[in-house]
């Protein structure tokens, strides 16, 4: 007996595997026409025509459009307080974000507000985001630390997470990056602060299980080469994978760290010359290409198309958090593939879901729709996949299921 069968699905558009996809396969899809998918303990048991099995309960598709759930695989969802007055600054020429961050603020003022804040009230102001979030059909999500500095604080925000993972349906995968910028109290002393991330942060968040991945902003205004190159070297050794936040903001050389300790995943990239590209791409790095944070920002685009012809696999997020970045909606970031990118619905599908799954170690379980993987699925308010990039209007899901359980409806079911 099945639990669920999704009837009527007109189509069905997915990736396939659990390997990052990448040149002429950055776009490969299976396409099913009519089409049930049926469900049992929040997995995925059977794709096909109707099922001989019967089910405790069957949803109509009518017709609409089917993909798996989407993965936000980089955000900064944990943190205090808000930013909008720099935001102003910014917007009216001002400051520059880096600049910003050089005079104490930005990524510094998210800091001082997140330490004010308790672990229960920051867990109380994500629920809504991640409600939110699910309802915008992101059935998994990232989440990094960095907004703490402190070992207590960083522990902190981690808890959070691992708490709102424990309670909430989304799924949610951590990231230490207590490697975000040098905080107030180690300005003269940044030695200090990079030993106090290798020395007692990573080994005392490792001992507690609150990571699986350690992240480090490397650029001018966050940790220089040889700070990154430490930090990501002492997170090795303690067994987490690694992502690295490279050239965002200047050819940092991120890249180049990203290649040497095979780092899953190198995000932003906007200024990744051709010699970074060709690393990553020689240690198989995922390029996890955040085109808000240069929409909101008012910066260039990385050069995903580029990317892609160059044989690169890409997955884009949001980037969500207070300063470069503060929407959350996988389907507007998605757009903006589409529009700036100039990324074809196929590849964005791909670059949100199998290849986003992928870059937070999670190509096995989620990011496509096939027998044995999590029953993440959304039914789109669309029967087409290119009406889906095509609109700017308001939420398209229809009914997001989440490991087999319906998470959001704005349907009658
Ligand atoms: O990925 N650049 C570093 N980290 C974030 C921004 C964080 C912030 O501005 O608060 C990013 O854009
Ligand atoms: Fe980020």
């Amino acid at each position: 007996m099945l639990d669920i069968i999704i009837k009527n699905i007109g189509t069905l558009v997915t990736a396939e595997g659990s390997s990052p996809l990448y040149g002429k396969n950055q776009g490969k899809v299976k396409v099913y026409n009519n089409i049930c998918i049926g469900i049992k303990n929040g997995i995925i048991e059977y794709i096909g025509e109707t099922p001989n099995e019967k089910a405790r309960k069957t949803i109509n598709a009518n017709g609409a459009l089917a993909t798996s759930g989407l993965v936000d695989c980089h955000t900064h969802f944990v943190y205090g307080g808000s930013r909008e007055d720099e935001m102003y600054d910014i917007v009216t020429g001002h400051m520059g974000y880096s600049d910003i961050i050089k005079a104490g603020y930005g990524i510094l003022s998210t800091v001082k507000d997140t330490r004010l804040q308790t672990e229960n009230a920051l867990y109380k102001k994500s629920v809504p985001i991640l409600d939110s979030m699910i309802k915008y059909g992101t059935t998994t999500v990232e989440g990094k630390s960095g907004y703490g500095l402190t070992v207590k604080d960083e522990i902190k925000i981690l808890n959070v997470m691992k708490k709102l993972n424990e309670n909430h349906k989304i799924d949610i995968v951590s990231t230490f990056m207590g490697g975000h910028v040098v905080p107030d109290k180690y300005k003269n002393d940044r030695a200090g602060y990079v030993n106090l991330i290798c020395n007692e942060m990573i080994p005392k968040i490792v001992k507690l299980g609150l990571a699986e991945f350690c992240d480090v902003f490397c650029e001018n205004c966050g940790l220089n080469m040889e700070e990154s190159h430490n930090i990501l070297d002492a997170a090795r050794k303690h067994n987490l994978k690694l992502k690295i936040h490279s050239d965002q903001l200047e050819t940092s050389g991120g890249s180049y760290l990203a290649a040497r300790f095979k780092a899953v995943s190198a995000e932003h990239l906007i200024m990744a010359d051709d010699r970074c590209m060709d690393v990553i791409k020689k240690q198989g790095v995922i390029a996890v290409l955040l085109p808000n944070a240069s929409f909101y920002l008012g910066m260039p685009y990385a050069r995903a198309r580029y990317m892609v012809e160059k044989g690169i696999p890409i997955a884009i997020a949001s980037d969500y958090n207070p300063g470069s970045s503060t929407c959350f909606n996988m389907q507007f970031i998605m757009k903006l593939a589409y529009l700036i990118y100039r990324l074809k619905p196929e590849e964005i599908l791909n670059a949100s879901t199998i290849n986003a799954a992928c870059a937070i170690n999670r190509g096995k379980e989620i990011g496509t729709i096939e027998v044995g993987k999590k029953a993440d699925i959304i039914i789109w308010n669309t029967k087409k996949l290119n009406f889906l990039l095509y609109t700017l209007d308001n939420n398209l899901c229809s009914i997001v299921f989440k490991s087999g359980e319906i998470a959001y409806s704005n349907t009658d079911i």
